[in-house]
């Protein structure tokens, strides 16, 4: 494994300029953070907020949902989009009571196997609710890889192998520090990396990107949200 020359830079960072967000509470639960993911997954922060907050007074543990009609998730989730995630988060609250009785589980194998549950959300919740060690890679993590190791402006379109092994690489050894890098490097994509107008004067990597280093090249291709 690669020594991750920029850790501490990124976590020192994240401690002072973090959102704070319900989900990444100390007292959140592992069921808190799962709804979490699953409404991240194709919904700005800013909406995912209220609904959250509504989601978890209404149904604060997976028993409370499995206990209602599927119907009833699809009337909370509003205007979320993409409604199939609300029949998913239902049918992953029947399954974890069913197989897991009642608790969320903390292997990425069986958080893996809940329904709507990728790659990237079961990860994330072994990582940020039960302090595990697992590469994150959604597309805020993706985009600062391929600018500060990678030094293209924009990750290739689908995840590749190779992005793969350079977030394995970066991993801290230690579990829960791997676990608070993964939603820093997050969140150093949402708020300085960003797609478009990145503020690099703020970023705590800026020495070492590659992508700075090269002259911020523009995206050779068409234009990328990502
Ligand atoms: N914090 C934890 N997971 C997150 C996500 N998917 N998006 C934004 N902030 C998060």
């Amino acid at each position: 494994m690669n020594e991750n020359p920029y850790s501490a830079a990124v976590l020192a960072w994240y401690e002072a300029n973090a959102r704070d967000l319900p989900w990444r509470r100390a007292d959140t639960t592992p069921w808190g953070v799962l709804v979490s993911e699953v409404m991240l997954q194709q919904t700005p922060v800013a909406r995912v907020l209220p609904a959250w907050e509504a989601w978890m007074r209404r149904w604060p543990t997976p028993a409370d949902l499995a206990a209602e009609p599927a119907g009833e998730a699809v009337r909370m989730w509003n205007r979320l989009g993409y409604p199939r995630r609300a029949l998913n988060l239902h049918a992953c609250a029947r399954a974890i009571v069913e197989r897991h009785g009642g608790r969320v589980p903390d292997s990425h194998a069986d958080l893996l196997a809940l329904p709507g549950v990728g790659a990237y959300t079961s990860a994330a919740v072994a990582g940020f609710a039960f302090g595990q060690r697992h590469a994150i890679l959604d597309t805020n993590v993706r985009r600062v890889l391929a600018r500060v190791e990678t030094g293209v402006e924009y990750p290739p379109k689908t995840p590749t192998r190779s992005e793969a092994r350079l977030a394995e690489s970066l991993l801290p050894p230690e579990p829960a520090v791997a676990a608070r890098w993964g939603v820093a490097v997050m969140e150093l994509g949402a708020l300085v990396c960003t797609a478009r107008s990145p503020k690099c004067a703020e970023c705590p990597v800026i020495d070492g990107c590659a992508w700075v280093l090269a002259g911020r090249p523009a995206h050779d291709g068409p234009p990328r949200r990502g």
